[in-house]
């Protein structure tokens, strides 16, 4: 997301007394020529009510390790920090994760190296990728960052709808065994968008 729609949400959330949700998980993934701007970086230099802002970050995307469920809330906000250290009594992260952890990402030299070869396979592999998918006349929306495809394949639909949409889904998982996600489960307001991860 670049600066000036993070700074159009903090304004709106500001506007209506909302709070902002910030989830940054994809931060290290990003392949696009736009870096990564996190929402950190402009209440930093802007005079916005910080205490209504919560960063929230994982290890599963940018380091694949899911497995691990270790994540992080970084927030401004002193009753959401002293509820959420409240919660972490009841879900630790073990000391052999720690151990672990603590000697991978300290070391600085491998995390610059890794993030810059992750980084330059997901593009890659997003390319080629969507170009498979160009070459069956399937466009694909336009991706700067993480593993996933979405996928036009309306032209594959039976019906225009969202139970076309989940016939489409059920007949490439059931002959082609290949699952996508329809999108209509995400809220996408046209049919026929499917999801797919495409590293
Ligand atoms: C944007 C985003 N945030 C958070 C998550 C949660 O990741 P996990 O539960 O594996 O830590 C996902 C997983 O797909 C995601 O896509």
């Amino acid at each position: 997301m670049n600066r000036k729609t993070l700074y159009d949400l903090l304004n709106f959330v500001t506007e209506r007394n909302l709070h902002l949700i910030s989830d940054e998980i994809y931060a290290g993934s990003i392949y696009g020529t736009e870096g990564f701007v996190s929402v950190a970086e402009l209440l930093d230099t802007e005079d916005f009510d910080k205490s209504r802002v919560h960063i929230v970050y994982g290890l599963s995307k940018d380091l694949s390790l899911a497995g691990l469920r270790v994540g992080v809330i970084y927030s401004y906000n002193a009753n959401v920090l002293a509820a959420t250290s409240k919660l972490t009594r009841f879900c630790e992260i073990s000391t052999p994760t720690r151990r672990l952890l603590i000697s991978m990402l300290s070391d600085t030299k491998f995390m610059n190296e890794y993030l810059k070869i992750n980084r330059k396979r997901l593009g890659k592999m997003f390319a080629l990728f969507a170009e498979g998918l160009n070459q069956h006349g399937v466009e694909c929306f336009k991706s700067s960052a993480g593993f996933y495809c979405w996928a036009d394949m309306s032209k594959f639909l039976r019906l225009y709808s969202e139970g076309g949409e989940l016939v489409l889904w059920e007949s490439l998982l059931n002959s082609g065994k290949v699952n996508i996600t329809p999108l209509s489960s995400s809220h996408c307001i046209e049919p026929g968008w499917l999801l797919r991860d495409a590293n």
